[in-house]
């Protein structure tokens, strides 16, 4: 949610600020804006749309200079316009923002009483005229003040017109990093935004402020002490980062899946075929006498949930409770000292799941981050992490990142099994290689990729659909439906099967289409019911099935035969049948796959 880069160093600023605006534009591609020290002078370009409108503009009349900052916006105040694209300026400041300024109305009276205009709808520019306001010399003093006065979630970049050369950040409850390197350096939401340059970076801490020049980095607590933090290094590479000859970058994460599968089960699997969080640094006793499990995620990292919740229920019997981040927060959650609380997020910085988490380490419970970005909040905030190894996922649609936080929620819940004896050791290595064949069923699933795309224009024609599955496949259709929602921007509905008959069939009219996922052996004959009910009703159905499943042709329309495998081992293969569908879809639509209107990859606000 919204970019931010800052530059100072040897090399021109807009080159760099547009590389890395460029590789943070998942974030948020609704405007985009720079300031650039020229001659001394700050200068700002700034424009409503993507950053290739930037850049044409700077490309037709260019800014030169050393150090500057840039960010690309996902709107929350104001309308994606000029005018409300970052940088804010004021007299002595050029600042930009991810967040929410929660009191800017409160600020914004007294700086109109003391004469400031403002110019723009944002809270933005609030933080802008503030600084300024309380400047006198000294950026870090006016910054420091700044930060008593202000509440919300910030992660702010900043140049200051007295100060050339040097970029000033702070953050609270938003992410943002200082990447170190030779005669430069940089403040980004992110290392992918300057991998091409450096891999090295500091994460700041809530209440952190930075300046940067040059030659050094300092990093100072909110009363202006100085702190210091470790180094880390990024383990992604810039390749790794772009899009590899594929035509997006969902279709290269959705090719991507054997290997992020492989990497990040191979890690967990000891010598002797047993599943281990050794090398994760887990303490043992963390699943030992484990009672209850809550999980708290958002989008397809809530549905990876609902995946794992069956998986732990099955292998080790643990009551398990799965809730969407946002409303677990608000709900007053019944949180006991020994529960687990697994916070599940690509991203590693979604507020929501943030949130949960804190609260739930607040009341008491024992958390479990699975994460796939090293070093983001919930990372680092929770007690225990386990980092799942995707890779790099800039397509704001989620896909690679939901295989393997699968993957992982299927170790955990056979580590469960074996720790409080619901499963023998010789079982749970059965299925920990059962676990580790998926990567041929999503491998053959991904050779599907044509005749998937051939069964798009037959079975997606309307604007309106439902996906439908029981048990392990309704989570699966939750997913499949949201793909396509976010991705074509048609109105999908997905349903437990069981469920249609209890309002929604009403909705069923000719040719209206219905995709059921029919990969649960033990629940197929049900939803096949199902199938020939609302095809009854004239409906069009696809069938998503295992190969062998043996279904009478009159209940569908289409089918996509899958992998023959277990029940409990069918969803590796049957998600990247939905994504294929939804990303097929999307094409021939002519959506943009990679930016869908509206969203953003990393939803650092509420
Ligand atoms: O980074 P996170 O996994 O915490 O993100 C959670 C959701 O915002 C994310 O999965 C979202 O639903 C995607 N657009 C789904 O494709």
């Amino acid at each position: 949610m919204c970019g931010i880069v800052g530059y100072t160093g040897f090399r021109q600023a807009t080159e760099v600020l547009l590389t890395g605006l460029y590789n943070l534009e998942y974030r948020g591609y609704d405007s985009a804006g720079v300031s650039v020290f020229e001659d001394g002078v700050i200068q700002t370009v700034k424009t409503q749309g993507r950053i290739q409108k930037l850049a044409d503009k700077l490309a037709a009349a260019p800014l030169h200079g050393n150090c500057g900052i840039a960010h690309t916006r996902w709107a929350t105040h104001g309308v994606p316009s000029d005018v409300n694209a970052h940088p804010h300026c004021s007299e002595h400041v050029a600042l930009l923002h991810n967040g929410i300024i929660e009191n800017y109305l409160e600020i914004k009276e007294e700086l109109l009483a003391k004469g400031y205009q403002f110019v723009s709808q944002t809270d933005t520019e609030v933080a802008a005229h503030l600084i300024s306001s309380l400047y006198t010399g000294d950026p870090l003093e006016a910054i420091a003040k700044a930060l008593e006065r202000i509440e919300g979630s910030y992660a702010f970049a900043m140049v200051f017109q007295d100060h050339p050369n040097r970029v000033y950040g702070a953050r609270k409850d938003s992410p943002l990093i200082a990447a170190v390197g030779q005669g430069e350096n940089f403040i980004l939401s992110d290392i992918s935004a300057t991998l091409k340059y450096t891999k090295d970076f500091y994460v700041l801490d809530d209440g952190d402020i930075v300046e940067i020049s040059p030659e050094t980095i300092r990093i100072f607590n909110h009363q202006l002490q100085p702190v210091s933090h470790p180094l880390n290094t990024a383990h992604w590479n810039v390749e790794q980062a772009q899009k590899g000859g594929y035509d997006h970058f969902m279709l290269k994460e959705i090719f991507e899946q054997p290997e992020a599968f492989v990497k990040t089960v191979a890690r967990h699997i000891l010598p002797d075929g047993l599943p281990s969080f050794v090398r994760d640094n887990i303490p043992e006793d963390l699943f030992q006498g484990c009672r209850r499990i809550q999980i708290v995620a958002c989008g397809t990292a809530m549905y990876a949930g609902m995946v794992g919740k069956n998986l732990i229920e099955r292998f080790a019997r643990i009551p398990v409770s799965v809730d969407v981040a946002s409303e677990y927060r608000y709900n007053n959650p019944i949180i006991d000292k020994g529960d687990l609380v697994i916070a599940i997020s690509q991203s590693g910085e979604t507020a929501d799941t943030l949130a949960a988490l804190r609260l739930a380490k607040q009341q008491g419970a024992k958390t479990l981050g699975i994460v796939n970005v090293f070093g983001s909040t919930i990372a680092r905030e929770s007690d225990h992490v386990i980092y799942t190894l995707a890779g790099p996922e800039i397509a704001v649609a989620s896909t690679k990142a939901l295989t393997v936080q699968m993957a992982m929620l299927y170790l955990l819940a056979l580590c469960l099994g074996m720790e409080n004896g619901q499963l023998d050791r010789e079982r749970c290595r059965t299925l920990t290689a059962q676990l580790l064949d998926c990567q041929n069923h999503i491998q053959q699933a991904l050779s599907l990729a044509e005749p998937i795309s051939a069964i798009v224009p037959g079975i997606i024609d309307r604007e309106s659909l439902f996906f439908i599955g029981r048990g392990l496949d309704y989570a699966l259709a939750l997913e499949g439906s949201l793909k396509l929602k976010e991705l074509s921007y048609l109105h999908s509905e997905a349903y437990a099967a069981g469920e249609l008959k209890h309002g929604p069939i009403s909705l069923i009219t000719d040719g209206m289409p219905v995709i059921a996922l029919g990969t649960q052996q033990s629940v197929l004959p049900k939803t096949v019911s199902n199938m020939k009910e609302v095809k009854a009703r004239g409906a069009k159905t696809l069938l998503i099935c295992k190969k062998s499943a043996k279904v009478d042709t009159d209940a569908y329309d289409f089918r996509i035969d899958l992998p023959d495998c277990p029940d409990e081992f069918t969803p590796f293969a049957a998600i990247v049948a939905m994504q294929l569908l939804a990303y097929y879809k999307a094409v021939q639509s002519g959506c943009d796959v990679d930016k869908p209107r509206n969203l953003a990859k990393s939803v650092t606000v509420e």
